[in-house]
């Protein structure tokens, strides 16, 4: 058996380091299963994606589909046609996807087409209800042809139930992603600028933002920041800074004593800085679930979330994307009054053994 593990985006990377180690546990046991990692070029950049690739010992791809850049239209066709290119060659019998990127969608309906090849999708039946976003097609096009989900909450299993997908079809195993995070927690390492900043435990805060809602529109970016900087009582900002936000940055001018701008950080480095954080400004989806581990104050710039356990049980608070409710939240930390969370059921560690054991239990590998 032939199985395609698909990734393209930073968030992927972490996803699938786990995967990848328990199914080369199962590949070592036996010649019955074999594997293939199939990146698909949609991250590219050295601080995007082989950084992650050597800090969690991911091993390097067997392909590489280049597709790069583009518009969302562009890049979803260059991943189509590169992976069809590769199964019409050598075909697989199972096709894993990941998390929400274009590459999950792209790979999954290309897996489905030739030769209905089996989907399966770790971190399936999420949802935000916001379908401007290109995330939520993309969960909405890859869970409408998966046949394994494998699921991170209750309530994604109770999305799907309601879109009457069989109660077979669905494993609740947990996260991956934070898999990863207590895998390396130990490893977790002092960036460079800890001591260039003059950083302090806990007297920080880690900021990070890249969806386009915030991004895209250069007003709408600046208004977000200075908002962010005039309610931090001066506490340093540092802000790693996603490329697609990197691009939008340009020629704003923007500059503030305590906000510190750098480049992206490696998945070590930027999980030191979140553990040892006041508290963590995102719009990502994976940091507030690492945020929620590691019960650290989080607060969210988008007015929905696919990831409600980390409001309902996790330390992050959802703000919204107008600038007026970044005061009064910061009010709350400040003062000692954000909430204490506890971690989501089956968060553990070890929900990449559990989707490994699911497979090889369905395709009777055992
Ligand atoms: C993508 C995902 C988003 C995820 C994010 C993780 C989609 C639709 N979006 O958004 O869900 O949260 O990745 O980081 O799949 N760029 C570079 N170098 C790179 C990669 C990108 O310069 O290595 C720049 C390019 O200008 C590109 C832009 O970033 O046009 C956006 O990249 P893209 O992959 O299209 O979307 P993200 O915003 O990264
Ligand atoms: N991350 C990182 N370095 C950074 C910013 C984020 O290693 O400078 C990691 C972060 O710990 C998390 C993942 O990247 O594991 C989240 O990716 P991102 O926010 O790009 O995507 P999302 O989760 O929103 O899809």
């Amino acid at each position: 058996m032939l199985i395609d593990i698909i990734a393209g985006a930073r968030p992927n990377f972490i996803k699938i380091a786990p995967i990848i180690e328990a199914i080369e546990a199962v590949c070592k046991a036996g010649p019955a299963v074999d594997y293939r990692l199939v990146h698909t070029g949609q991250h590219y950049d050295k601080n995007m994606s082989g950084d992650f690739f050597e800090q969690l010992g991911i091993p390097a791809p067997h392909y590489n589909l280049e597709s790069g850049s583009g518009t969302q239209a562009e890049q979803t066709s260059k991943i189509m046609i590169g992976y069809e290119k590769l199964l019409l060659e050598i075909p697989c019998d199972l096709c894993i996807v990941v998390g929400d990127v274009t590459s999950t969608m792209a790979c999954s309906i290309v897996a489905k087409k030739i030769n209905n090849i089996k989907v399966a999708h770790v971190e399936g039946g999420i949802r935000s209800g916001d379908w401007t976003m290109p995330e939520e097609i993309n969960r909405i096009v890859t869970d409408s042809i998966t046949d394994y989900f494998f699921t991170t909450s209750e309530v994604a299993n109770s999305n799907l139930r309601k879109t009457g997908v069989q109660e077979n079809r669905i494993f609740f195993v947990g996260n991956t992603m934070i898999d990863t995070l207590y895998k390396q927690m130990p490893r977790f390492a002092k960036p460079g600028i800890w001591s260039e900043y003059g950083l302090k435990e806990k007297e920080y805060i880690i900021m990070t933002l890249h969806r386009p809602a915030n991004v895209d529109d250069q007003g709408k970016l600046k208004e977000l920041i200075t908002e962010i900087v005039n309610s931090s009582q001066g506490l340093p900002i540092i802000f790693p800074v996603h490329p697609r936000t990197a691009k939008m940055l340009e020629g704003l001018g923007l500059s503030y004593n305590n906000l510190y701008v750098t480049g992206p950080l490696g998945y070590l480095e930027f999980n030191y800085l979140v553990k040892n954080a006041k508290a963590v400004v995102t719009d990502s989806g994976g940091i507030t679930e690492e945020a929620t581990v590691m019960g650290i104050p989080c607060m969210t710039l988008r007015d929905s979330t696919e990831r409600p356990e980390t409001c309902t049980v996790g330390t992050n608070e959802l703000l919204g994307t107008d600038p007026k409710s970044i005061a009064p939240a910061f009010e709350k930390l400040l003062s000692g009054h954000w909430k204490k969370g506890t971690i989501p059921e089956l968060w553990d560690g070890k929900t990449a053994q559990r989707i490994v054991a699911h497979i090889v239990k369905i395709f009777g590998l055992g």
